[in-house]
């Protein structure tokens, strides 16, 4: 069941206007690395090899630690604190149809598939971009072909992922980029909700 924030704080301008932490430094310098490393890698080093190598591993680096972190790390950097269940999920589709969904203190959970897609296709691209530099793989077509595919799935993901943060942000008045900077959201008022979906 969704713990949903007492109503009476929803009236309470003195408490709305307040913000809390949400996204911890680990999180925050994660997310930029990665941004920075896929954006660079996409671009004008994608034809640089030896840059090319150590910002993917730079990015791989980023979510070996960050995958780490969404087990043991605090409360909205666990993934068990933002990955929904289908229920969950169909019920937030749903909610966004009706545009009625509620604002989520962390990850919303359309926004928490897209961040499994995303470091999924990112675990690809980087074992991968590492299996081309093995004797066993040199010169594999597939391993090389799979390394570019993914990395083009990884763009369409990427637009989709910012799409869906600047139509959240416009949804609820909140700049969640700049969040993902501060590392601040403004407080849970009446019907936002703060807690772990349940997993059905
Ligand atoms: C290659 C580019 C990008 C990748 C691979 C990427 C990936 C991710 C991932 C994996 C997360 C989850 C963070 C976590 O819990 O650790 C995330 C969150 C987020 N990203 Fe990105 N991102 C990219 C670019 C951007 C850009 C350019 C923006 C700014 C418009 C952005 C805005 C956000 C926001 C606002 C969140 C938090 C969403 C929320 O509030 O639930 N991302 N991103
Ligand atoms: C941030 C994640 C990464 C992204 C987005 C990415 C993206 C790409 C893309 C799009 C290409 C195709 C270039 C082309 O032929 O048009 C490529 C090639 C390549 N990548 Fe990555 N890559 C990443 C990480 C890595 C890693 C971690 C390694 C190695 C450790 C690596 C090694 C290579 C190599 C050696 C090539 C050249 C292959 C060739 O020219 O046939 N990449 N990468």
């Amino acid at each position: 069941m969704a713990h949903i924030a007492l109503a009476t704080e929803a009236d309470d301008p003195a408490r709305s206007c307040r913000s809390v932490k949400v996204w911890d430094p680990i999180v925050r310098v994660f997310h930029w690395t990665v941004a920075g490393g896929v954006i660079a890698n996409l671009t004008f080093l994608r034809h640089q090899e030896t840059p090319h190598i150590y910002v993917g591993y730079a990015v791989v680096t980023a979510l070996a630690i960050r995958l780490m972190w969404g087990v043991v790390g605090r409360r909205h950097a666990r993934f068990s604190s933002f990955i929904p269940g289908p229920s969950g999920l169909w019920r937030y589709f749903r909610a966004m149809a009706a545009r009625r969904e509620p604002r989520y203190i962390g990850h919303n959970p359309a926004g928490a598939v897209m961040i499994v897609v995303l470091m999924v296709l990112l675990a690809t691209v980087g074992t991968t971009g590492w299996m081309m530099g093995l004797d066993l793989f040199w010169g594999v077509g597939w391993v090389e072909t799979l390394h570019e595919v993914a990395a083009n799935i990884l763009i369409g993901a990427v637009a989709l992922h910012i799409f869906g943060a600047i139509f959240e942000s416009v949804r609820h008045r909140e700049n969640l980029p700049l969040a993902m900077i501060t590392g601040y959201k403004r407080a849970p008022t009446g019907t936002d909700i703060d807690h772990a979906p349940t997993a059905d």
